[in-house]
């Protein structure tokens, strides 16, 4: 088989090269803060996430796209596709399930003082984090308790927002959920499942990059979900970034990280308690 022939047969690339490396890593930090260092780990994540925009593009070789992007990355959709490639969108229903009890005593104790609770999801992927918080509270509150709260998600990825407002998950997806739920919240049909219309309703999406402070937010929150996102960022940003949501909390307000991100931060406006959740210090 000619050379040319398995290339576009098994679409063999020559290799990624270290500047093309580069070029992809200072592109994904200039885009989203997500720092990627040059280790073995690294280099595949990006050849792996960049093969997908060769196809796409229908172009020869890592240096080609590298080429493309410098050309054409301030067009909106050639970014979105990038940022897409890159971000790690990895999440399930009732994740670290444990925040959504640590959620709803929060929302509770809101609604005792205020007529409103507001909640954040702040990274929130294809939907499946804020829609649990609205399935939990939906569960555990009265109907009249449930109207009065406000949820709001956002993500960098454009096509997780996409999927997350369209609200239909695969098999693979609804992992977390067992049949009471799936039965009580979605539609099925031919394995897809739909989030039901008052669940989806209740969730307000909108694209929002955490590094582009301040924030078009004008609401204080009781409770922010920035749950396993951190990790992909240096300390330094880590810290910058939850000063900065610790600004869009209540007083008395909660932004809680993901379990393994407990203790990744150490800023005098928030105070760690357990489980990964941090209460404003006021
Ligand atoms: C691993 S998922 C976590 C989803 C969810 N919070 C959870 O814990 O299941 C990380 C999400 O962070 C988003 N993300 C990455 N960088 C971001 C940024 N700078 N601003 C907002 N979202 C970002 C990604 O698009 C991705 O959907």
């Amino acid at each position: 088989m000619s050379s040319a022939l398995k290339k576009f047969i098994f679409y063999e690339l020559s290799e990624l090269q270290d500047q093309d490396f580069q070029y992809f890593a200072d592109l994904t930090f200039s885009l989203s803060g997500i720092h990627l260092i040059p280790n073995e780990k690294n280099y595949s994540l990006v050849q792996n996430r960049m093969l997908k925009l060769i196809r796409k593009y229908g172009l020869n070789d890592y240096s080609h796209l590298a080429d493309f992007f410098k050309k054409e990355i301030l067009k909106v959709n050639i970014k979105n596709d990038f940022i897409s490639a890159m971000t790690t969108n990895k999440t399930d229903f009732f994740r670290e399930e444990i925040h959504f009890d640590i959620l709803l005593t929060e929302v509770k104790k809101a609604l005792n003082t205020r007529m409103e609770a507001c909640v954040w999801s702040s990274a929130c992927s294809i939907g499946a984090e804020p829609y649990t918080m609205a399935i939990h509270l939906k569960e555990n509150l009265s109907s009249t308790e449930f109207d009065r709260v406000k949820i709001l998600a956002t993500d960098i990825d454009q096509t997780c927002l996409k999927s997350a407002t369209d609200g239909f998950f695969n098999e693979q997806q609804m992992f977390g959920l067992n049949d009471y739920y799936k039965n009580k919240y979605f539609n099925e049909i031919a394995g897809i499942y739909e989030i039901n219309s008052d669940i989806k309703n209740k969730v307000h999406f909108a694209p929002l990059n955490l590094f582009s402070h301040p924030y078009s937010i004008s609401k204080n929150f009781d409770v922010i979900f920035c749950r396993n996102v951190l990790i992909y960022f240096t300390p330094t940003d880590r810290e910058t970034i939850c000063r900065n949501l610790s600004k869009y909390l209540q007083p008395t307000g909660n932004l809680i990280l993901g379990l393994s991100e407990t203790g990744s931060i150490q800023i005098p406006e928030l105070k760690l308690l357990v489980n990964a959740t941090y209460k404003k210090v006021t």
